[in-house]
């Protein structure tokens, strides 16, 4: 491809801000505009290229934004248009991009479309899923919701609204309904905002669980396995026959390709096929996708029950998606979201000895596949979970919506917790710590929900200051990525794939070949030397920095990107 071909964000490092718990300007222990704001220069030292921010519309924060009341102004709590329009030119001041979230599968039952939908016979009625009860049940009684859909919350998918005698569908909570993508007139209404935000200098849109727009109709029951209380076939609302159609329109009707905006679809339920036909550059649909199959490997039996994952399955699934999208589509690398665990407590070793290196050595491993690569806040200075132990302390609608159904259902709550404390939301959701006072730098009110365990130590201040700094690390990756092409584009190839200490893969682009080798474990472990290519006139690029003098000897969690002799 020639260079002026490459899409500018194929060579862009992404950071995510969660407003709520990122900075607080005006005590009110709510991150807001003005905060992120003040803050922006942590992100151009780090070198990021893209800010994306999670939802900062109006809101009843039910989901903490993800449930819009307007789309066009911002929620109080954030801020005004006109703090928005500082951001975005501060933003773009220092050479950065400001995406936004796009959340339409569903706005919130506050938005003025649902409230007047809920009028029967009202013209914008079919804007949203109605059904009536199930043949012979009596409304509003149990069982009679139209199908046996699971909620992603907890519950059915399914409300009662007594005015009408229907039920309307949310696949998330009661206060999210769906929208209803086969109505023209929704989809030119959401075209019509996105492009309003677009003129107002967004640069693109992470678009919230994009392939459930196009529902598989009709709606009808799904498998439900033995004791579930609902069925959870998510391919019967994912990945829809309309799906490509609506892409297409939407990027032709906001000009996404030809503007060159930034979009990434999140989608459950996607495989390496279904990003491949979305993210083709022979088509104009999406540019990349957030896949969940990597993060879902410890949780085949559901969140709150999770099960470990061997390090070779995790590798080996990166390399499968990095195959599969070699030759079209892009792949987008991340460990961490605002939905997910921190990755040095869930992959890496979160003790106070291993910490500092295994958030490298995960990093390392990540920054060096081919794709668009994400940083969450904090986790460029190894932030750990929360280490919350009781129900109260969770804020997340998630966590108390899948606590109180399996409660019910006879689960421990020691073990639900348990689980929580691992997997929940709100690990990621925990205030950033800026410094070592009480509440963090983050908020010189009272914090929304309580920093992290352990922020009096893991935090900006002492982590910039240490010699062994992760954001130092993260900062050369990034730097990496922006100066060498066989960072960006080389051929990946995994070695050693059944090997559940080491990951090791090599990068080629032209003579040049990068080999990365990590041991992600907390012991030591040997280089099998004879297995990998020849490390004779090797050059150590870069390194996490606890490099022995040892060559054929990693240190725990030791990384390193040697450049290979060749030719
Ligand atoms: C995915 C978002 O990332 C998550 O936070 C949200 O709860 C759901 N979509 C619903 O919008």
């Amino acid at each position: 491809m020639q260079s002026s071909q490459i899409p500018w964000w194929s060579q862009a490092v992404v950071y995510q801000v969660y407003p709520r718990s990122f900075a607080d300007s005006d005590a009110d222990g709510v991150g807001d505009l003005r905060g992120i704001l003040s803050r922006l220069d942590h992100l151009s030292d780090l070198g990021v290229d893209v800010v994306w921010l999670s939802p900062i519309y109006v809101s009843p924060q039910d989901d903490n934004g993800y449930d819009i009341a307007d789309y066009q102004a911002i929620d109080p709590m954030f801020g005004t248009l006109e703090d928005f329009d500082a951001l975005v030119a501060a933003v773009h001041e220092r050479g950065m991009k400001l995406v936004m979230d796009l959340v339409v599968n569903h706005t919130s039952d506050e938005h003025p479309w649902f409230v007047e939908a809920k009028q029967p016979g009202s013209a914008k009625r079919d804007w949203y899923l109605w059904r009536p009860a199930r043949d012979g049940f009596e409304p509003g009684t149990p069982g009679a919701e139209p199908t046996n859909w699971g909620s992603f919350f907890g519950g059915s998918a399914w409300q009662y609204d007594e005015a009408s005698g229907e039920y309307y569908l949310h696949l998330f909570s009661r206060k999210q309904p769906d929208l209803n993508w086969e109505n023209p007139e929704v989809r030119q209404a959401v075209y019509a905002m996105m492009r309003w935000w677009v003129d107002r200098g967004v640069d693109g849109f992470r678009m919230d669980v994009i392939n459930l727009i196009s529902k598989n109709y009709p709606l009808t029951d799904g498998r439900q396995g033995p004791g579930e209380p609902y069925s959870f076939e998510i391919e019967r609302v994912a990945n829809g026959p309309r799906l490509v159609e609506f892409l297409e329109e939407m990027n032709a009707e906001v000009g996404i390709d030809e503007r060159q905006l930034f979009t990434v679809g999140e989608m459950v339920s996607c495989t390496a096929d279904h990003a491949r036909a979305y993210t083709s550059r022979h088509h104009h649909r999406l540019g990349m996708v957030f896949t969940f199959e990597h993060v879902q490997l410890d949780q085949r039996t559901g969140k709150l029950t999770p099960n470990p994952v061997r390090l070779s399955e995790l590798k080996q699934n990166l390399a499968h998606w990095q195959r599969a999208l070699a030759e079209d589509g892009w792949n987008s690398l991340y460990f961490e979201n605002h939905d997910q665990p921190r990755s040095v407590s869930r992959f890496g070793d979160d003790s106070p000895e291993h910490r500092v290196a295994s958030a490298k050595a995960l990093a390392t491993v990540l920054h060096l596949h081919q794709g668009t690569p994400y940083v969450y806040q904090g986790q460029e200075i190894g932030v750990t979970n929360a280490g919350f132990t009781t129900i109260e302390q969770y804020a997340d609608i998630e966590a108390h919506g899948m606590y109180r159904q399996l409660l019910a259902a006879g689960v421990p709550s020691e073990q639900l917790l348990d689980a929580l404390g691992r997997m929940g939301r709100d690990n990621a959701r925990t205030p950033m710590p800026w410094d070592g006072s009480p509440h963090g730098g983050f908020t010189t009110g009272t914090p929304w929900l309580p920093l992290g365990a352990g922020h009096e130590t893991i935090n900006v201040v002492a982590d910039r200051a240490a010699a062994d700094s992760i954001f130092e690390h993260y900062r050369k990756l990034i730097a990496l990525r922006h100066e060498l092409e066989v960072v960006r584009t080389g051929a990946f190839q995994l070695l050693l794939p059944d090997d559940d200490t080491l990951w090791a893969f090599t990068r080629s682009w032209g003579d040049e070949v990068l080999l990365v080798l990590a041991n992600m474990s907390s012991y030591l472990a040997s280089v099998p030397v004879g297995e990998l290519p020849s490390l004779e006139d090797a050059r150590l690029i870069l390194s996490s920095g606890s490099a022995g003098t040892d060559v054929q000897t990693l240190q725990p969690w030791e990384a390193r990107v040697y450049r290979l002799a060749t030719g």
